[in-house]
């Protein structure tokens, strides 16, 4: 991993809280994604599941992690199975974590081979009445393959059809909706890592770059300071490409007088950032780039300040739709009429700015959280308003990372990346 080491003080601090919210007499089994084939032998890198990474902070295939708290034996409360190392296993694919390394780096102090799992499972079950699984629940999951945890329950279900089942998702949502201050510095390490590639591209980009090649500045960027990349797919988008919400083609030459819509931000330790900024190629905007840009930075200076304990998502929303409304007004975008007669499933403003205005960021980009439970202290959400005019080859979208606080405004974690018009011009004038 090219990551420093996490302090495991973090994934035993999770444990214990997920333990804590368990039915007695229960244990709960997580799973590590699969290496997903290509074709041939042609494999995608790893990325673990989340979940497992949060509880233990292992970080590599074939992992399974199974807590039971209540185990009549005080050494099966937190057990770790991991794909059993060996000296060739060393030479062909690098060092996995031994049993040593387990203790060290995940605080458990059981761990056994992966073959072992089966055998150990079935004993633990004629001890436990019930099992935790762990089934995607994303709002926005949209999921076409069998992960290894899907396959795993399909299996499980069929060996073990007696025991009581129950669902890992909503601890585990409300859990790593509110973060602990060890995984706020990850993502602050990943923000940081994020603003050294924004001011490099804003020291890079001219009348005739190409999209990729501000893609490759980023990467280069995010590599060198012990990131994996992007922590999502780069939207780097000029003129009218700026307009397309998914275009992740970057393959357009940036033209002298369009904006450049970037969404684009580093991963760090498997955490995620999510910024998105706009800038003039010629490294000034018009008089009317200029006005849309302010207008998009006004509503998320407003918007970030409804980021308090308490806010809903989903009022939060109507209340961003509000202010916008008022921009788009102001900029002749629409008028009052169309406010008037708008259907208020689709209100007015939703042709210009068509998407949401916040997600939870965490392990995930689009992070777990309970989108109906009331805000809280150390949650993070993106504010990232837009406003997208095709008419004009015109997209412009501020995207923000902020950190909810007990009392007062939520913290911008990205409160030193270059946001104003006037620092944009200054920077890019280098
Ligand atoms: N980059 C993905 C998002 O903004 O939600
Ligand atoms: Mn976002
Ligand atoms: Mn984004």
């Amino acid at each position: 991993m090219k990551y420093e080491a996490i302090k495991s003080e973090l994934f035993i601090k999770n444990r214990k809280n997920f333990a804590d919210k368990m039915v007695s007499n229960s244990l709960a089994i997580f799973n590590s994604n699969d290496i997903y084939p290509i074709s041939a032998d042609s494999t995608l890198p790893f990325a673990q599941h989340r979940d497992i990474f949060y509880l233990s902070g292992v970080d590599q295939e074939e992992s399974i992690l199974v807590l039971f708290p209540n185990a009549p034996n005080p050494e099966h409360r937190e057990i770790l199975f991991l794909k059993e190392t060996n000296d060739h296993i060393a030479v062909w694919e690098g060092a996995k974590w031994s049993k040593k390394e387990a203790l060290e780096k995940a605080g458990i102090e059981t761990v056994y081979w992966l073959q072992d799992f089966e055998k150990t499972l079935f004993s633990l079950m004629q001890q436990a009445d019930g099992v935790y699984l762990n089934t995607n629940e994303h709002y926005r999951a949209n999921i076409e393959t069998e992960t290894r945890e899907a396959r795993f329950i399909k299996q499980f279900k069929q060996t073990y059809p007696a025991h009581n089942i129950y669902r890992s998702q909503p601890i585990l949502q409300r859990l790593r909706s509110v973060k602990d201050q060890i995984e706020l510095d990850l993502m602050q390490t990943a923000c940081d890592i994020t603003n050294k590639g924004f001011r490099r591209v804003l020291e890079f980009v001219k009348p005739g770059v190409m999209e990729y090649e501000i893609e490759a500045e980023l990467s280069h960027e995010f590599l060198r300071n012990r990131s994996k990349g992007f922590a999502y797919t780069p939207i780097i988008g000029s003129g009218y490409n700026a307009c397309v919400l998914h275009y992740i083609e970057n393959n357009q030459e940036c033209k002298d007088g369009d904006v450049i819509l970037l969404d684009v931000a580093a991963e760090y330790a498997n955490y995620s950032s999510d910024m998105t900024r706009s800038i003039p190629v010629s490294g000034k905007f018009t008089d009317r780039q200029k006005d849309v840009y302010n207008a998009v930075l006004r509503v998320k200076t407003a918007a970030a300040k409804l980021l308090v304990p308490g806010t809903i998502w989903a009022e939060f929303h109507i209340e961003v739709g509000e202010i916008m409304t008022k921009e788009l007004i102001g900029l002749g975008l629409i008028n009052q009429e169309d406010v008037d007669k708008q259907d208020p499933k689709w209100p007015a403003y939703k042709k210009y700015f068509m998407h949401g205005t916040a997600h939870h960021i965490g392990l995930d980009t689009h992070d777990y959280g309970i989108l109906t439970e009331p805000m809280q202290a150390n949650m993070v959400f993106t504010v990232e308003p837009g406003i997208y005019i095709p008419e004009e080859n015109l997209g412009i979208r501020i995207e923000d990372n902020y950190v909810i606080q007990e009392k007062g405004v939520p913290i911008n974690m990205m409160g030193n990346i270059p946001e104003t018009v006037e620092d944009i011009e200054r920077l890019m004038a280098k």
